[in-house]
This record gives C-alpha cells, sequence and structure tokens, in this order.
C-alpha cells in the first residue's frame, strides 16, 4: 500500500508520519518511510538546490522540473521496488505537492503538470493520501518557530492561501482518495485520527 502525507507548511506531517511509522513498525508491517523532494542520494542533492534561500532567482518552470526529476528518481529506486515486495511505503508529499504548489500556488495549468507528474511517476498513484489541513498562518508561524524556514515558505501569505485552497479542491475531485485530518488539534489528537483510518483502510484492503 502506497500512502502520502500532504498538507500546507507547518501541518506536523513530517513529525506525525515519523511517530506512525513507528506504531505500524511494532505491529510488524514492512514500513518504509522516504520524502520529497528527496528520499534518494540524487533526490537530496536536488532538494538542497531546491530549498537554497540564495535560489532567489528559481522560476517556477525550473522548480517543477526539479521536483518531477527527484520524483522520477525515488518512485523507480524506492517506492516501485518496495511495492512489489508487498511492503507499506509511507511518503511525506509526493505528485499533489505539486499540483498544490505549483499548480494552485504558482498557478501553472494544471493540465500540463498532470502530463509531467505522469511522465515522472509512469502513472504511479498513491492508494491512500492523507491532508493534514492546517490554518495557513499558524502553519507558517509554527515553521518559523521550529527554525525550518526555507525558500518556499518565504513565498506571500496568498500563495499558501491558494496551496491549501488547492488542497481542498484536489479532495473534492478524488474523495475516495483522501482522508482530511484536523492538523490544528493537539499533536496526540492528530495521531490518533491518523491511525484510525489508515488501520481502518489497511483492514479493509486486507
Ligand atoms: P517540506 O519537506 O517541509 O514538506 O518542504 C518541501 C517544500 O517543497 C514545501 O514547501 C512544499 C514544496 N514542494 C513543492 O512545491 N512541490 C512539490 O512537488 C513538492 C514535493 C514539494
Amino acid at each position: 500500500m502506497f500512502i502520502t502525507f500532504e498538507g500546507p507548511d507547518g501541518s506536523g506531517k513530517t513529525y506525525q508520519l515519523a511517530i506512525f511509522a513507528d506504531y505500524l513498525k511494532d505491529k510488524g508491517y514492512p514500513v518504509l518511510t522516504t520524502r520529497e523532494p528527496g528520499g534518494t542520494s540524487i533526490g537530496d542533492q536536488i532538494r538542497d538546490v531546491l530549498h537554497d534561500m540564495n535560489n532567489t532567482e528559481m522560476r517556477p518552470h525550473t522548480e517543477i522540473l526539479l521536483y518531477q526529476a527527484s520524483r522520477a528518481q525515488l518512485v523507480e529506486q524506492v517506492i516501485v521496488p518496495h511495492l512489489k515486495s508487498g511492503g507499506i511505503i509511507l511518503c511525506d508529499r509526493y505528485a499533489d505537492s505539486t499540483l498544490a504548489y505549483q499548480g494552485y500556488g504558482h498557478q501553472l495549468n494544471l493540465k500540463k503538470l498532470a502530463a509531467l507528474i505522469d511522465f515522472a511517476t509512469r502513472g504511479l498513484t498513491p492508494d491512500l493520501s492523507l491532508l493534514l489541513d492546517v490554518d495557513v498562518g499558524e502553519g507558517l508561524r509554527r515553521r518559523a518557530r521550529g527554525g525550518e524556514w526555507n525558500r518556499l515558505d518565504a513565498y506571500d501569505l496568498d500563495f499558501h492561501q491558494r496551496v491549501r485552497k488547492g488542497y481542498h479542491e484536489l479532495v473534492r475531485q478524488e474523495p475516495q482518495r483522501w482522508v482530511v485530518i484536523d492538523a490544528g488539534q493537539p499533536p496526540e489528537r492528530v495521531q490518533a485520527d491518523i491511525r484510525k483510518f489508515v488501520m481502518e483502510r489497511l483492514a479493509k484492503s486486507g
């Protein structure tokens, strides 16, 4: 099963994913965690370029292609082999981040983005996607407090609002794939919701 964690910046998804992965491992599930951009040696190098605060001249089209390059490597090197061996993948961001950030955030053509994503992933889509939904202002305040500020966090508030709305639109288009979790709750409540929804889904998938 291929599960992705999505959400606006500061939603706490990275922290929640790590705790949930430990929970699944304790139960004996063959879990592999990974993240985007990154997750491979090549992908991590691409991540550094994308996040570098000095790369202020980076254009949206460059950004898109770098994300797809990182993703193509991750799919082929890590995700597909693990799924083929019967394992569970928990991925911190995936293709929906491109649609939310580059598509809705930067307002680039969604159909063209979908074609690029399809090329990079060879059509691999998640079985389940969790949207850790949080108020944009609160999310950015959390990021700033945590000292994790990167080049993308520095886009203006309107950009981040469009990203959040974009996620809601993606959920509306494919409600069967998504679970929306209120990430404004205390962390232990967020984790409880994740466990409840994912364990239900795992039980159904046999
Ligand atoms: P994160 O590792 O803290 O989630 O940061 C990754 C940043 O990259 C975040 O601001 C979202 C952004 N991003 C995109 O804009 N497009 C993408 O396709 C991906 C995977 C991430």
